[in-house]
């Protein structure tokens, strides 16, 4: 056993259980999607930091609380497998990506794929972004009423996805692609697993198709003519110890990225907009900030330099984490608050649980980025307690370009556009599988100058 063998260690059979049939009853009626965090928050209150919940043959565990977050991402034993898990979860549409990769192999790809992520690639990315986002907001004026800003946000990202990660033009072709990509999405969250016709689970396999047939022809010729986009990146990368990537794994590399990338943005601009549309003086206060920097675009090296906006985005991340949850296996027996937790237990740590646990955080349900100013600070008092990014060796790799664009886009929006939510409106959310409103978040669009 990696950590020291424990006298008084206490057995699996011993750990708190949730009960089943509530957990099922939740899961069947998609009551865990909308408020998942209600469910996590009663097992925490009711059996505290560790909590099993066998669903049928898995053995599954919950951990609660930074400290569990910490054990599981650093992983310092190299005992926790997320190949396995996001396998399960999304294996036949985004095999191969680098979250379903472990050990050596994930170490190996990782590296190599740095190369699209330094900082001279992420200052090119933003140039050509920021192009994109000015014509991208400017045609929310012609869209019908009420402005539905995840369904803006969502066209707007992948436009910008076709650009920086394939470097295609804004036309048919990428209109196509969209199509494609989003069912490829929808497959790895549908319910029904099945490669039925007319189903959305079988749309994505022959999605993937398609995607896989359209990279194969552009690899030949991006490894030739270069380019400064992600897939051209890939297709020149070299590690330090000269390792280079073979066409099926720029491919699947590629549709993992374009997947990991484009919901999770989606998902913090439209948990922004809403709250920044209900806290009108927050709204202000980060339009007075970019408009100081008396500039129509984010240029790279101001992305640091927006202290407002950048508590609001981590206020955001910490209220709505687009990842819920964090799953592993354990690929050997650990201890964890004194018990036992055997081989081949899939493990869950919880973000969006931790984010709001009161031993950490001033009434976490409030909206308060100031928590996150250098004089409150509430996020250093645990390493892991903000962890919308995951840690360790998963750590989010698009971690940076996240933040870069989602700040370059709320940039151009705040000096273009005042919103606002409906009195009394609080948006419906579904947690999870990824946090996203279900009313696609209707807002007052008021065009500025
Ligand atoms: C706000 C936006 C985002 C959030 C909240 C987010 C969150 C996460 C989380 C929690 C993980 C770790 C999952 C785990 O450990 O099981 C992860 C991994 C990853 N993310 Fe993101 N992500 C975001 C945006 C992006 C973007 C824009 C990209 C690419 C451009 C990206 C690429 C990746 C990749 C490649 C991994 C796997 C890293 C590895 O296994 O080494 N993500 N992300």
């Amino acid at each position: 056993m990696p950590s020291a063998a424990n006298q008084s260690a206490r057995p699996y059979r011993s750990i708190p259980r949730a009960g089943f049939i509530r957990m099922l009853t939740t899961v069947i009626t998609g009551q865990d999607r909308v408020d998942m965090l209600s469910r996590l928050r009663q097992q925490y209150e009711e059996s505290g930091k560790v909590v099993a919940q066998n669903a049928g043959f898995i053995r599954m565990v919950n951990l609660y609380g930074p400290d569990a977050n910490r054990l599981v991402l650093l992983d310092k034993d190299r005992i926790f497998s997320a190949r396995q898990p996001w396998m399960w979860i999304m294996g036949r549409i985004f095999p191969n990506g680098l979250l379903l990769m472990d050990g050596e192999q994930h170490k190996q790809h990782r590296k190599t794929m740095h190369e699209a992520f330094t900082r001279a690639a992420l200052h090119q990315y933003l140039q050509r972004m920021n192009l994109m986002i000015g014509d991208g907001l400017d045609s929310w004026l012609r869209a019908p009423r009420p402005f539905l800003a995840f369904r803006g946000f969502k066209e707007l990202t992948l436009d910008i996805a076709a650009s920086i990660f394939i470097g295609v033009e804004l036309g048919n072709e990428t209109k196509q692609m969209n199509g494609v990509f989003e069912d490829l999405v929808a497959a790895s969250m549908s319910k029904v697993r099945l490669p039925i016709p007319g189903l959305e689970f079988h749309r994505g396999l022959r999605g993937r198709e398609r995607m896989i047939q359209y990279f194969a022809r552009e690899i030949t010729k991006r490894r030739r003519a270069g380019g400064s986009d992600m897939l051209s990146r890939m297709c020149n990368a070299e590690s330090d110890e000269g390792m280079r990537f073979g066409d099926q794994e720029i491919i699947d590399h590629m549709i993992f990225l374009m997947m990991a990338a484009h919901d999770t943005t989606t998902s913090t601009l439209t948990s922004m907009t809403y709250e920044l549309g209900r806290n009108l003086e927050w709204q202000e206060r980060v339009r007075e900030e970019c408009r100081s920097m008396k500039a129509s675009h984010l240029e790279f090296d101001d992305i640091e330099r927006l202290p407002n906006l950048s508590w609001v985005m981590k206020e955001t991340l910490r209220r709505y984490p687009p990842l819920p949850v964090i799953p592993r296996v354990a690929t050997a027996d650990f201890e964890f608050e004194r018990y036992t937790i055997p081989q081949g237990t899939m493990v869950v740590i919880s973000p969006i649980l931790t984010h709001h646990l009161t031993e950490w955080w001033d009434e976490p349900y409030r909206f308060d980025p100031l928590r996150f100013s250098p004089e409150r600070a509430e996020d250093e008092r645990h390493t892991h307690s903000w962890i919308p990014f995951g840690g360790g060796p998963h750590l989010c790799l698009g971690m940076r370009f996240a933040e870069m664009q989602v700040k370059a886009i709320m940039h151009q929006m705040v000096q273009r556009y005042r919103w606002s939510v409906a009195d009394g409106y609080t948006m419906p959310i579904q947690q999870a599988p990824i946090s996203k409103p279900l009313d696609g978040l209707p807002i007052k669009l008021e065009a500025l100058q």
